[in-house]
């Protein structure tokens, strides 16, 4: 992805916590890809980082006080919150996202958020306690819900208490490229084109505290859901637990079974396509046990008697409202050719993306499942097209044209 953002203004709002300190990086990262960058600095955030260092960064003056009488004079919160292409808010404190989610503004970030009417982006940053308390849980809702995107927060060391959890703001480069996304004028060939993609393992229960899962990091399915939203497309993603942020510009659905999964997929449709990359756990345990099942209990450990799972793809493929493009991935150590004509006709599918996960494959299943890294084929009944070895945001990048160039011919 190409992350010029010459020419582009963003306004910096900076919260007061602990990340604030990265930033003053992110000023660094956003001018280095051509953009002018104004802060906006709390109260709180002034504890953290001072005006002078946001200023020499930015090259600009700092706004801090809403009633500050040369300030409001010279630019005024108003023009201040729409003279930008973006208003980006990092860190993005439980206090300011609680702000902006009820319509507060004693204080110029809130007041700058409210009269808005540019696109914000928000990095949150606070405690995995203050993440998951229901109170912003309910803010996330309601910022989503009003347009407002998130990037992170990832998992992670807290900086100030050593607590591990999700809560850590996302890495400059991270924000650099959700700005990058935001404001991405290139072509949109998938505008108005509703995608469907999976994305992940599924975990199935055996009783309360154990699962079965596999490996799959989501990093494939959530960087083709990422390209397709680039392109323009209306992403619907379906993820399984993962540990990797929500892609920017696409509407999440987090599912754990397969047969949440399954359903989650079904409520979606209609849809133009679908691309199923999740690892979905082909069995699960015939029942959950309601208890956690004790190591000492009668006769030795337990048998688990396994049943099949739904078989989602297949579902899809042959639904009578299936969309008109259906992609299936195939992870195959052996046969990798056969076994993907074998799955494209079985699962109804207009192509399978094929990986060699074998050993001698130079990627492996372990390289893969995990890894940044893939090569695949693409089978259909066409033939295959191999591509070469190349970073799961290329293979996505190159999908996602694929995906666009097979919906051209078919009206919106
Ligand atoms: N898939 C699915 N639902 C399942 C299993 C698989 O939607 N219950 C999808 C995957 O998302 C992927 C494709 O089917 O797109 C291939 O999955 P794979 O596990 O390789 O195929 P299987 O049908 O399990 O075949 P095999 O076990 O023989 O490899």
């Amino acid at each position: 992805m190409t992350q010029n953002l010459s020419g582009k203004r963003i306004l910096l709002i900076i919260g007061g916590g602990i990340a604030a300190y990265k930033s003053l990086d992110l000023i660094r990262r956003l001018r280095e890809r051509g953009a002018a960058v104004r802060c906006v600095m709390t109260q709180a955030a002034q504890h953290f980082v001072t005006p002078l260092a946001a200023g020499a960064l930015s090259a600009d003056h700092v706004f801090t006080d809403l009633f500050d009488r040369q300030d409001e004079q010279d630019v005024g919160h108003i023009r201040l919150a729409r003279a930008c292409d973006l208003i980006v808010v990092a860190p993005a404190t439980a206090d300011l996202m609680a702000k902006a989610a009820n319509g507060l503004a004693n204080d110029l970030a809130s007041a700058v958020l409210l009269a808005t009417d540019r696109p914000v982006l928000m990095a949150p940053a606070m405690n995995p306690a203050m993440w998951s308390h229901p109170a912003t849980v309910r803010n996330r809702a309601t910022l989503s819900a009003d347009g407002v995107h998130l990037v992170g927060p990832n998992r992670g060391e807290m900086a100030e208490s050593g607590e591990a959890g999700e809560g850590r703001m996302a890495e400059p480069l991270e924000i650099a490229a959700a700005v990058a996304a935001l404001l991405d004028t290139g072509p949109k060939p998938l505008a108005g084109r509703k995608i469907i993609v999976t994305s992940g393992p599924t975990q199935e229960p055996i009783d309360p505290v154990r699962y079965i899962a596999n490996r799959s990091s989501g990093k494939q399915g959530h960087a083709i859901a990422a390209a397709l939203a680039r392109l323009g497309a209306d992403v619907r993603l379906v993820s399984g637990p993962v540990a990797i942020p929500d892609p920017a510009g696409v509407a999440v659905t987090h599912v754990e079974t397969a047969r949440q999964m399954r359903d989650a997929v079904e409520a979606l449709l209609p849809a133009d396509a679908a691309i199923f990359v999740a690892a979905v756990a082909d069995w699960r345990a015939d029942t959950e046990a309601g208890e956690k099942i004790k190591k000492a209990a009668a006769d030795g450990p337990p048998t688990l008697r396994m049943v099949e799972n739904p078989d989602i793809l297949a579902g899809i493929g042959h639904h009578k409202r299936r969309p008109w493009l259906v992609v299936g991935f195939a992870a195959e150590t052996q046969n990798l050719l056969a076994n993907a004509a074998a799955k494209l006709k079985k699962k109804g599918a207009d192509f399978i993306v094929a990986n060699d996960v074998s050993l001698d494959s130079g990627v492996g299943a372990r390289g893969v499942m995990g890894g940044d890294r893939n090569r695949v084929r693409i089978v259909s009944k066409a033939g295959v097209d191999e591509w070469p070895e190349m970073s799961k945001d290329e293979v996505a990048a190159r999908l996602a044209a694929l995906v666009a160039e097979r919906l051209k011919t078919i009206a919106v």
